[in-house]
């Protein structure tokens, strides 16, 4: 248990004497809880080696999953990255700052237990006044997202108490984040690149800046073993509530309240994850409904994805169900997230 120091940020008003402050404590080897526009990181300098190690202890993380190095400049990436191929390039003058992670060949700055062990390096520039501000004084900072392992990522100042009080030095609540769901990761330390991770920025937008196909693996039925050697976390459970969770594929909203149904027969209690479309359609079936948000939105469904998840270990359900959304866009991260979350996928036929 260590004594966390709280920090509340407003973001477009920035106190600097803070942001100095966080700092400071920062380059000394503490760990800080920050906000990025997708979801909070738990953070340490990569020059502090021993307080990078720490992050794995305080999230209960295993080693040889790797973190992603934050930097606020083009300049940071000649020190975290060995070689920036062509694609690299094109890319990061379009993406960066934003949801966009790229594993590169790791550079001389970045520490063995940043990478696990990893020749390459995992790199993104985020688009939050704290992240950026706060980076600019410190250089490159390692940080996962601020959960404790295996549990959905943090999107409010809430969640990041809950998970990371007395197990982070500095916690900087700045309220909830942009996206609400982790970067997109792809690896353009191989040719063609390939994606490792849907995420906030769609694909489609990343082929399109590229002008090239990325590799992109059918993440539908789990992961292959080349993959999780890849991406070394996908091989962990993820994003999972304590509540088991059923997925529901493959068929409109009737296949799914007659899941509901069955499940009810049984004498449990049941909460949904669904659209705002068919919020209707579960009142008096489900003892709990939970909208996401509209179809017609995916940003909105991702944005409260993790919100949802954290919820339904407080409604005291037996299990709860979720709908399927449309894979297009960001929906293909809450797919991916939904699946990973999952204790079970029932697919039925539409
Ligand atoms: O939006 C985000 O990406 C957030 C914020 C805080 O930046 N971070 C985040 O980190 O979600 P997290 O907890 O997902 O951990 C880093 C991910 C892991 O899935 C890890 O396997 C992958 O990045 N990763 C790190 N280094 C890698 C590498 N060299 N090759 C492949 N995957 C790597
Ligand atoms: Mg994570």
């Amino acid at each position: 248990m260590v004594l966390t120091k709280l920090f509340r940020l407003d973001a477009l008003h920035l106190d600097p004497r803070a942001v100095e402050e966080i700092c400071r404590d920062v380059l000394s080897g503490k760990l800080v809880v920050f906000p990025t526009e997708t979801v909070y990181g738990l953070g340490a300098s990569i020059y502090t080696p021993e307080a990078v190690r720490r992050i794995y202890t305080a999230k209960n993380r295993p080693m040889d999953n790797p973190l992603i190095i934050h930097i606020s400049r083009r300049e940071h990436l000649q020190e975290v990255a060995a070689h920036i191929p062509d694609t690299a390039w094109r890319i990061v003058e379009v993406a960066w700052p934003g949801p966009l992670t790229l594993v590169l060949k790791k550079g001389r700055a970045v520490p063995p237990e940043a990478s696990a062990g990893l020749p390459t390096a995992a790199i993104r520039m985020p688009a939050h006044p704290v992240a950026e501000k706060l980076i600019d004084c410190t250089g490159p900072v390692a940080a996962p997202s601020a959960n404790i392992s295996g549990r959905p990522s943090p999107t409010t100042g809430h969640h990041v108490l809950v998970d990371m009080f007395g197990r982070a030095d500095i916690i900087v609540d700045a309220g909830e984040t942009l996206f609400g769901i982790e970067s997109t990761i792809v690896d353009v330390s191989v040719e063609p690149p390939r994606l490792l991770r849907p995420g906030a920025m769609p694909i489609e937008r990343i082929t399109e800046i590229l002008g090239v196909e990325i590799v992109v693996t059918d993440t539908s039925r789990g992961y292959t073993e080349a993959e999780k050697a890849l991406a070394p976390g996908m091989k962990y459970r993820h994003y999972a509530p304590k509540t088991p969770l059923i997925l529901v594929e493959g068929s409109g909203p009737r296949g799914l309240v007659e899941v509901v149904e069955e499940i009810r027969r049984e004498g449990k209690r049941v909460a949904v994850i669904v659209s705002r479309e068919n919020l209707k359609l579960y009142q008096g079936v489900a003892d709990r409904v939970v909208a996401v948000g509209s179809i017609e939105n995916l940003f909105e469904v991702a944005k409260n994805l993790f919100i949802a998840l954290r919820e339904l270990d407080r409604f005291g359900v037996d299990v709860a169900v979720s709908e399927s959304f449309p894979e297009r866009g960001i929906g293909l991260a809450v797919m991916n997230r939904l699946r990973k979350a999952s204790t079970k996928i029932i697919r039925l036929n539409s």
